[in-house]
């Protein structure tokens, strides 16, 4: 049953209220999927088949933006932001205005990611977040046209999201003004409506007299973060990361080669064996001599940035503290040993925004003056639980058309993300609690692991991953998770009173 085209407003002094019955509305939203997933499905798929790092997603944007220009009533504008420095970004544009209909229309975005991950591919499932932007996105478009509710929708291509927070230099550019209400949804390996951390990252250089040298001054500065205690803040963390081979910031490094001169084969093996305890889950390593003494190289699950796992760096650091003290030993990098600079980079996360500047300071104080130099990145903000929204979901995932599993609110942050800058929370400094935010966003993380507990699987960023981001579970989660998306971006284009609850957030 579809009642009137036109979305009537109570008698004058009642609260504003939808007369759309939407109580089809799931059943609507599973026809629009059936007909348009396999189309879909195959662009998520093409991205993970074809992965390419923050600002080169050339490819994924132009799957995306041709797939949009194909249907109807998308005013498409690829590459929207080129002139900004992010030739990857786009926006596209849904108008709904039923005839008779003169006011503003209100509006609901979606936010689409499609970055791989530096030497690794699709780790972070983000071929299933751009899939499920777009989906969500074109469920929500042809509701509102079957219903007749004015509404606009808009969809934002987000490039870079593990480095440079292309999030915030969109927002610098106004690219989420125009709506109040941001919608999007994040893979990982266990379901959760929950906060993300603030996240910072110090680039530091160690230069030496000579290789050996800035080499000891790397790993004494990296056993100096290891062995942090009392950092400042909630759930502070600050992990290195050698800037050597394969590395990004925000990547796992899963080899690590660290050299040892002055001692025999058999005496770096068996110290390093030593070590190698069941405390490091799967990580494996070989010994043999080169020219310049005992080459060890280190392998593992690596973890992800922020991780406890001790994985192949840590070996190595630990390596490093069993030998340093040793007479006549010193240490090089086996693939280059002409360098007298080494570069790591400090993985810092907290809680809490205001935390951020404290645990820099902390990390920076006991480096002391060992690094030549420091520069930092942009900061990812805390991303704080949407309360209306967070909800919304989670009790749409508790209704037969929605089935997630157990789909739990949680305290815990798991990660960072950059679309804390569109959200731009204000915490209240003493409780913490979201006081008022600059929109409405949801940031559901949602389980793609066959084991909802996560058991089994690898995490965000693990090599692993990848191998799950592409599997019939991710993609049917994604299916599931989109729906429920546009079920609720509906629902607040069709009733002013549910859009009024959704932006009492907003800091007017
Ligand atoms: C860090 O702790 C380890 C283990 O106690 C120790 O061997 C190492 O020297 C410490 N590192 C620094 C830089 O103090
Ligand atoms: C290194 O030690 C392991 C375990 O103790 C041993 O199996 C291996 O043969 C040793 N390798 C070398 C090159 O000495
Ligand atoms: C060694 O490092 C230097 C300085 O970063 C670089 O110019 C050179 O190409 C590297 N050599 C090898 C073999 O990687
Ligand atoms: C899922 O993981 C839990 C916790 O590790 C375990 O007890 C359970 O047996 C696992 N279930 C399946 C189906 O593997
Ligand atoms: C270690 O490897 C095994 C076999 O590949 C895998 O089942 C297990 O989950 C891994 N454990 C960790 C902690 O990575």
């Amino acid at each position: 049953m579809h009642l009137s085209s036109t979305v009537l407003m109570a008698a004058a002094g009642a609260v504003a209220q939808s007369t759309v019955d939407l109580s089809d509305l799931p059943a609507f939203l599973k026809s629009s999927s059936s007909t348009n997933w396999p189309t879909l499905l195959s662009i998520g798929q093409q991205i993970w088949n074809d992965p390419e790092v923050g600002l080169d997603e050339t490819h994924a944007h132009d799957r995306i933006v041709n797939y949009l220009s194909s249907l109807s009533g998308w005013t498409v504008s690829g590459s929207a932001y080129a002139s900004n420095g992010l030739p990857t970004a786009f926006r596209a544009e849904f108008d709904n205005r039923p005839s008779g209909f003169t006011g503003t229309l209100p509006t609901v975005g979606f936010l689409a990611e499609y970055d791989a991950l530096v030497g690794i591919g699709h780790a972070c499932g983000h071929n299933l977040i751009a899939l499920n932007g777009i989906s969500a996105a074109t469920f929500a478009s042809e509701a509102l046209v079957h219903y007749g509710i004015p509404g606009r929708v808009i969809i934002v291509g987000t490039p870079d999201e593990e480095n440079a927070a292309g999030k915030f230099k969109l927002n610098n550019l106004d690219a989420f003004a125009d709506s109040d209400v941001w919608l999007m949804a994040h893979p990982t390996t266990t379901s959760a409506i929950q906060p993300m951390n603030a996240r910072l990252n110090y680039f530091t250089s160690f230069v030496g007299s000579t290789h050996s040298e800035a080499v000891a001054k790397a790993y004494n500065a990296m056993s100096i973060v290891q062995n942090l205690t009392g950092l400042p803040g909630t759930s502070s963390s600050a992990v290195s990361i050698e800037n050597v081979g394969v590395y990004a910031t925000n990547i796992v490094q899963t080899v690590i080669d660290l050299g040892v001169a002055g001692l025999s084969l058999a005496t770096v093996n068996s110290t390093v064996a030593k070590l190698l305890d069941s405390t490091y889950p799967n990580v494996t390593f070989t010994a043999t001599t080169d020219a310049n003494g005992v080459a060890i190289t280190m392998n593992g699950p690596g973890g992800h940035a922020s991780d406890a796992t001790k994985g192949p760096l840590v070996l190595s650091i630990n390596t490093y503290n069993a030998l340093k003290n040793t007479p006549g030993v010193s240490f090089y990098l086996p693939s280059n040993t002409s360098i007298s600079e080494l570069d790591i980079t400090i993985d810092m996360r907290t809680r809490y925004t205001t935390d951020l500047n404290s645990v820099a300071n902390f990390v920076s104080a006991a480096l002391g003056t060992l690094p030549k130099s420091v520069s930092h990145d942009v900061q990812y903000p805390s991303l704080e639980v949407d309360p209306y929204l967070g909800q919304a979901f989670i009790d749409l995932t508790e209704t037969p058309d929605y089935q997630l599993g157990n789909f739990p609110s949680s305290t815990f942050a798991p990660a960072s993300t950059d679309a804390s800058w569109v959200q731009d929370p204000v915490i209240d400094s003493v409780t913490h609690k979201l006081t008022s935010a600059a929109k409405a966003v949801l940031h559901a993380n949602y389980g793609i692991c066959p084991n909802a507990s996560g058991a089994g699987c690898a995490f965000n960023h693990e090599p692993l991953f990848k191998n799950l981001a592409n599997t019939a579970l991710a993609y049917s989660q994604t299916e599931i998770v989109a729906r429920a998306e546009a079920q609720i971006a509906v629902q607040l284009l069709a009733d002013p009173s549910e859009m009024a609850k959704a932006t009492a957030i907003l800091s007017k």
